[in-house]
């Protein structure tokens, strides 16, 4: 395992730009990066200058002899170390729901292709981000269709769509890997398979009319186009049991807004038949609504009576994202009118999935390890919507909080995401 992460850091690449700064480019998993980003800032005493995505810039020049004293190579050791050891995996969690569908995807495409299957076989993976899930789809559904029909005479179109700024370069480095995967896996009576990148929002248009045979998406779809606007949200940043009622209806707004540009987008850009596998958090039908953005709003509401965050700040902040339930996604489905829904089902998933896969093996972990876990986890998913409303200052505080929520509330329940999965065709 160290072997792997220290592949990782050699891939990286260090140096120091013109202006004066110490840069560095981390390579491959935005989990890496993420804990690199807080261990740099930990180390260099808050000298971290500025970062963007996958990259980060140290003010070298205020202070060189410091700066010399900061052994460069020391610390790639520690980052190695640090890679193996703490690393939430981030995409390990997406990674087990992309596996739990593969199923619901398998019969999908049985449904659609028993007769006969498209001689270029046309498919989007939309939200792909920029790790190893990206082409664990691709392979999924090319599994799925070459089970169905061995005919060397399909061709695979493979459309990688996530944000522009998606790292879509660190997807084409795996590429060659994958073709060759393809080749020594699927033998002789494989046909050929193209990978392209579509980058833009999936809330609008991404292909031409009538193009597509099909559209996945994993763990995507509840990040909405935005917070619903003008949102008087005091003392949260989502909606919670204790919200008024004007706070869950403004993010059903924006839910449903969103979802129905979605389904719309994609009716246009699908043939007729086609069809879709979409899994993302929703929500049960209960009124004990438990997320973790509820607990770090109840963690900044207290910081905010501690003065350690300002009133006004909370107040205007909202989290980007909406868990509905499978009523509310199906009622909307329905009032497009452009799909049938062929399934849908919920599948649950511990907030601390994949800790024992994280090297914990069998052990019988306390309600603080699975805690500290699951803040970890949470932190690298939030951490950079967190910093940009509150600021870095409060963050490390912020988590040692939230975790400490967790672990509470770890003894007395069990803590489950609630994933929607659906099938759908082109009507
Ligand atoms: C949690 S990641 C899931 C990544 C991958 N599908 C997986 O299962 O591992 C969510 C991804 O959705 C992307 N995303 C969010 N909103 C989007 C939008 N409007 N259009 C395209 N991608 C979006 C994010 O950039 C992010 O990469």
């Amino acid at each position: 395992m160290i072997q792997r992460h220290d592949c990782e850091v050699e891939r990286s690449k260090v140096g120091l730009c013109k202006c004066g700064h110490f840069f560095l480019r981390m390579s491959r998993r935005k989990n890496f990066w993420t804990e690199s980003l807080l261990f740099f800032k930990r180390r260099s005493r808050n000298q971290v200058h500025h970062c963007h995505t996958k990259s980060l810039l140290i003010h070298a020049s205020s202070s060189p002899c410091q700066w010399k004293q900061f052994n460069l190579f020391s610390l790639m050791v520690e980052l190695a170390k640090l890679a193996t050891q703490t690393i939430p995996p981030f995409n390990l969690v997406q990674s087990k729901m992309i596996s739990k569908v593969k199923p619901i995807l398998e019969e999908s495409m049985k449904s659609l292709y028993c007769n006969s299957v498209p001689s270029c076989f046309k498919v989007a993976d939309l939200g792909c981000s920029s790790g190893p899930n990206a082409l664990q789809v691709a392979y999924d559904v090319i599994d799925a269709v070459h089970n169905i029909s061995r005919s060397s005479s399909i061709t695979f179109q493979i459309y990688l769509n996530d944000q522009f700024q998606n790292d879509f370069n660190n997807i084409f480095h795996s590429l060659p890997c994958f073709y060759q995967r393809l080749r020594e896996e699927k033998g002789e009576g494989f046909g050929a398979c193209f990978v392209n990148a579509t980058p833009g929002s999936f809330y609008g248009r991404l292909f031409p009319t009538n193009s597509m045979h099909f559209f996945h998406s994993s763990t995507s779809l509840h990040w909405l186009s935005q917070a619903p606007k003008g949102l008087i949200n005091k003392e949260n940043i989502y909606f919670t049991n204790t919200s008024q009622c004007t706070v869950y209806q403004a993010y059903l707004h924006q839910f449903s807004e969103d979802f129905n540009l979605f389904l719309k987008s994609r009716a246009e850009e699908l043939v007729h038949g086609g069809g879709m596998v979409l899994t993302f958090v929703g929500r049960d039908e209960t009124s004990d609504i438990i997320t973790p953005w509820g607990l770090i709003g109840l963690v900044l509401n207290d910081m905010v009576l501690e003065s350690l965050i300002e009133e006004e700040k909370l107040e205007s902040v909202n989290m980007p994202r909406y868990g509905p339930t499978a009523n509310e996604v199906k009622e909307l489905i329905d009032a497009e009118g452009c799909f049938t829904l062929q399934k849908l089902e919920t599948l649950k998933s511990s907030w601390d999935e994949g800790l024992k896969e994280n090297g914990n093996g069998d052990l019988a972990l306390d309600a603080n390890a699975r805690a500290n876990f699951i803040a970890k986890y949470v932190r690298a998913t939030t951490e950079p919507f967190l910093t940009s409303r509150f600021g870095e200052g409060v963050i490390d505080e912020l988590f040692l909080r939230f975790g400490e929520k967790v672990a509470k509330l770890l003894e007395k329940q069990k803590l489950e995401y609630t994933y929607l999965v659906m099938f759908m065709t082109k009507k």
